[in-house]
């Protein structure tokens, strides 16, 4: 009898026709033995690129101890690193989970509840804003509020309402006695590396603060030194009062966190919230791995370094080809390239040139390489990217 093989993955990802097998610095190397420049990171995750050394002993360490123990019992090594990241930051309190989503599960509910504790239990409408990415359960679908994450689900979880980016007239519109939060991404990473200006998220704070309003940023993707400094709202003279964290926090590992001030999380008693995984002792350890580095007196400075560097050269690349690409942006090592042809033809020409990039709304291709990478590669990938680029534009000519 002939066996049928299906694939047997849920068919929810368009996989690319690449299989790695091994990584080593910012290189990732496929089963047929090319090196690949890897722009991606795993989309923002693998910030200090892969088989790091220091993360290497650290989960070794660990796993020779103890992998797993539950949140019925004390845990010095979550509290530690919730030391850590609150020490800096503008946090009193953290909150460990397994990835961004819930990180925001965690923080749609710590704003819920602070309000009801208040007496105000209908206030739970959380305003976000267009082209926003949260992740993709049913609540954090809601709260992204795109069509096509949230088609074919049911109803779409109440509570949410948006308004176009930078609007501030449909803002201040949008907030009524039911507000209970704003949530913004200080650069919209999904959504195609838009960035809020710095006036806007003055004037957020400020709205927030005179309506009674808990100011949420997902720094999922910009957090963790992937701008240049270790969390994006730095470089606004602002602070939130929640914050959610993933993606580079575990270096790899699955890790997530919510981070909050001691008023915003004072309503989150026990058996409010919970997780069996979150602040897994493996997690715990990779992460406070990856903070030693970055918190090295010079890391973020690095990072700022070489995301100008990658800047200056996309934006000659620009000069040179407007025929294919029409804008930069992003800051740090989060930069994209707005593209005037679809954005999976410039993809495929970059994989052909050996260097990974992944998409963007917008019609934008996103760089995001770890953040360990060095000038010569910085370099490196920018020869792989103007030789794409230069392809793209003959072809396009004979078109
Ligand atoms: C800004 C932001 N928030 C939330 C998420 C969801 O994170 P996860 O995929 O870990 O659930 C992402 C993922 O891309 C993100 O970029």
């Amino acid at each position: 009898m002939n066996t049928i093989h299906t694939q047997p993955l849920y068919n929810t990802f368009a996989r690319r026709n690449l299989h790695f097998t091994q990584g080593n610095g910012v290189w990732l190397i496929s089963d047929k033995g090319q090196n690949y420049l890897d722009f991606t990171s795993g989309i923002a995750v693998n910030v200090l690129g892969y088989t790091h050394p220091k993360l290497i002993e650290a989960i070794k360490t660990q796993a020779e101890k103890l992998w797993h123990i539950s949140n019925l019992f004390e845990s010095p090594e979550q509290e530690s690193l919730a030391a850590r990241l609150c020490a800096n930051s503008f946090a009193d309190k953290v909150f460990f989970c397994n990835s961004g989503a819930e990180a925001l599960e965690c923080a749609f509910k710590t704003a819920r509840r602070y309000h009801y504790t208040l007496g105000q239990p209908k206030r739970f409408e959380i305003i976000t804003f267009e082209g926003a990415f949260h992740g993709r359960t049913l609540a954090t679908i809601a709260a992204s509020g795109q069509k096509k994450y949230l088609e074919g689900f049911g109803p779409k979880v109440c509570g949410f309402i948006q308004v176009p980016f930078d609007d501030e007239k449909a803002l201040r519109h949008a907030i009524n006695k039911n507000t209970a939060a704003i949530l913004i991404e200080p650069i919209q990473g999904e959504g195609g590396l838009r960035t809020v200006p710095y006036e806007t998220l003055k004037k957020l704070r400020k709205l927030c603060d005179e309506n009674q309003l808990l100011l949420i940023l997902d720094e999922v993707q910009t957090g963790i030194g992937r701008t240049g400094k270790l969390f994006a709202y730095e470089w606004n003279d602002i602070m939130p009062d929640i914050l959610t964290l993933a993606k580079g926090l575990g270096g790899g590992f699955p890790l997530g966190a919510c981070l909050a001030t001691e008023q915003a999380a004072k309503a989150m008693t026990p058996g409010t919230h919970g997780t069996t995984f979150g602040g897994n002792l493996l997690g715990i350890a990779v992460s406070n791995s990856v903070l030693d580095i970055i918190l090295e007196p010079d890391f973020l400075n690095h990072v700022q370094h070489m995301g100008n560097k990658l800047q200056q050269g996309l934006l000659s690349i620009l000069n040179t080809y407007p025929d294919i690409i029409c804008a930069i942006q992003g800051i740090g090592l989060m930069m994209g390239m707005q593209c005037t042809i679809p954005q999976n033809e410039v993809i495929t020409a970059l994989d052909n040139e050996y260097i990974l990039s992944v998409g963007a709304g917008h019609n934008v291709v996103r760089f995001l390489p770890p953040l360990i990478i060095t000038e010569e590669e910085i370099y490196e990938g920018l020869h792989r990217i103007e030789k794409a680029i230069a392809y793209l534009s003959q072809t396009n000519k004979k078109k």
